[in-house]
């Protein structure tokens, strides 16, 4: 496992417990929801040749906010009525069901197992339009599972039903699921906590990311400092682009 040195971060376990905040639903038209609505529109933008069926969220580390990012996406996309799908593939520290307050007992790695049915783990929110599939029970072998033909096959299943499929995923830098998963979507989005994530860090999850040839998007500046406040409002969402590999 690679160790960058940051001495701002530590591990952040509150979400697994209570899941995170959705400021997209609290405070529709407040100054975050906009940059949330702003992030999809510059995503939707970000692949004008090919429309997106798929994107997957990660970050270089744990604890970035992936699942703050994912989740609020994931609610303001359902919004512009298009139907959405989220999915926790985050098979070692999920959330999404303590966001969205459903049950987990039936979800991803029920379904990868051949525990579960596709009906089965598909769960409505309180959201119109939006769905999730949960992780299920923590696996022994989350890569293993996320590297299957299963998933694969699923997926394109799913796209059949869903106008979007958005992925929460693991830090690309800890684990191989990421990696894994970048390659059975459409583009995949860094989330990058401006003065906490380590550059070195972000630059080694952009080329493990290119390594298996995934389309990276760009990225979304998450907990920017303005105005000198620090926290969800103050913070500043963005989408800056990466530059491709041609
Ligand atoms: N912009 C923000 N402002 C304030 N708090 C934030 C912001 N983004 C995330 N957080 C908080 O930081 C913590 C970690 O966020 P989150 O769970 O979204 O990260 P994660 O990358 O999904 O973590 P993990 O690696 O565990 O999956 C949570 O408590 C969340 O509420
Ligand atoms: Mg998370």
């Amino acid at each position: 496992m690679l160790n960058f040195k940051n001495k701002h971060k530590k591990l952040d376990n509150y979400s697994l417990h209570h899941g995170v905040g959705l400021v997209a639903s609290d405070d529709p038209n407040g100054i975050i929801s906009e940059q949330f609505k702003t992030i999809r529109t510059n995503i939707q933008f970000s692949s004008v040749d090919k429309p997106l069926k798929s994107i997957l969220f990660t970050s270089s580390e744990p604890s970035e906010g992936k699942s703050t990012v994912s989740s609020n996406i994931a609610v303001t996309w359902a919004q512009q009525n298009e139907k959405v799908l989220l999915i926790d593939a985050d098979l070692r520290r999920p959330t999404v069901h303590q966001t969205f307050n459903v049950d987990n007992k039936k979800g991803l790695s029920n379904y990868l197992l051949g525990n579960a049915t596709f009906e089965e783990i598909i769960q409505p929110t309180d959201f119109h339009n939006l769905y999730v599939i949960t992780s299920g029970p923590i696996p022994p072998n989350p890569s293993e599972l996320l590297g299957s033909n299963k998933i694969k096959q699923l997926f394109t299943r799913l796209s059949e039903s869903f106008g979007l499929l958005i992925l929460d995923a693991p830090p690309i830098n800890t684990v191989t699921d990421a990696q894994v998963l970048a390659n059975l979507v459409d583009g995949v989005i860094l989330v990058v906590p401006q003065g906490i994530a380590n550059k070195a860090a972000v630059a080694h999850a952009k080329q493990a990311l290119l390594m298996v040839h995934a389309h990276i998007l760009g990225a979304v500046m998450n907990r920017v400092i303005r105005d000198q406040h620090y926290g969800y409002y103050g913070s500043y969402y963005g989408l800056e682009k990466y530059q491709r590999k041609s």
